[in-house]
């Protein structure tokens, strides 16, 4: 007899970007803003088409070369450190043990997917002794990752490892420290060209961030930073940000922006005309667009900005 959890698997397998991207417009009044942005940003770091398109391919190596995929894009290899950017990370191990046991107790029914996301976050939020809102975003994570990896996977225990320690801020802090600019001194309202500011692409990390330039684009502020990234992630030849062309050729250097987007310029049309060619899920094409390429996007401001863990071509899957 099939499980309530294989019940599960098979309803959410229904489900696509578009369906997963339409309940979290309707959860998101449940999400406390400090994960707004991000949970947007991490459903486009790992949108479904593109791990159908990884696990069903009869030659995998093939698909990887046909959609240039580079960095580590399968969620299965990542699952308990894929969402260090959110605030709610810190309850994964707990979030996890609560999602596990509601696919296993609950009964899979006809209610929408949005309805049950809110009754695990209720309920992990119960378990924690937390609030629901703060837990909602990675309860809808660990959904995900277990429509991706599988019941095998997603069911291990969280790896040992300190998921508070980095990160002590409250979700106020943490949202006042992504509206702040750092000050230009005594007679920095007199300047204008040389005003100097900082891009946080860690924040729960301390020394994660490089310095901006007002009006520079944050590739090239990323490669002043000339500390060695290229043994964490072979993409990164310059600076943390892993870029090639610089020209919006190519689509290696897109990133997720945590912070206010008023502090950046829009995007250009033809920024818009190649993300659409890129395919990456997220990159609305307005200018509080959560996705956007780092060396077309121009800086007026202190930003905080997330580096997806891989890149490629995925417009290739909608053609
Ligand atoms: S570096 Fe190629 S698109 Fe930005």
């Amino acid at each position: 007899m099939a499980t309530n959890e294989s019940l599960f698997k098979t309803c959410l397998d229904r489900q696509d970007d578009a369906a997963w991207a339409a309940a979290l417009d309707r959860l998101m009044p449940a999400i406390h803003p400090v994960d707004q942005r991000a949970v947007r940003i991490w459903f486009s770091f790992f949108p479904l088409k593109l791990h159908r398109a990884v696990v069903g391919a009869d030659d995998p190596a093939r698909t990887e070369i046909d959609l240039a995929l580079r960095g580590r894009y399968r969620l299965a290899d990542q699952v308990d450190s894929s969402h260090r950017f959110l605030y709610g990370h810190r309850f994964w191990p707990g979030v996890k043990l609560e999602v596990n046991k509601y696919l296993r107790d609950a009964a899979p029914d006809d209610r929408p997917l949005e309805d049950h996301l809110r009754e695990a976050a209720r309920r992990a939020a119960e378990t924690l002794k937390t609030e629901t809102e703060l837990v909602t975003a990675i309860t809808a994570v660990a959904f995900m990752t277990f429509q991706q990896a599988g019941a095998e996977i997603f069911s291990r225990p969280a790896e040992a490892r300190d998921y508070t320690a980095k990160w002590r801020k409250s979700p106020s802090q943490i949202i006042a420290e992504r509206a702040r600019d750092d000050s230009q001194g005594l007679f920095g309202f007199l300047r204008s060209v040389d005003q100097v500011y900082t891009v946080t692409f860690r924040e729960y990390e301390s020394d994660a961030s490089f310095r901006i330039v007002n009006a520079q684009d944050l590739c090239t502020a990323a490669a002043n930073d000339k500390r060695d990234y290229r043994s964490q992630d072979e993409r990164c030849i310059e600076g943390p940000i892993p870029v090639e062309c610089r020209t919006s050729a190519c689509g290696t250097c897109w990133v997720g922006i945590l912070s206010e987007t008023s502090k950046l310029d829009p995007p250009t049309t033809r920024e818009v005309r190649k993300m659409k060619e890129f395919g990456y899920a997220g990159f609305t094409g307005t200018p509080d667009s959560p996705i956007r390429l780092a060396c077309q996007t121009f800086a007026h401001g202190n930003a905080s900005i997330v580096i997806p863990p891989w890149n490629g071509r995925i417009g290739r899957l909608d053609e």
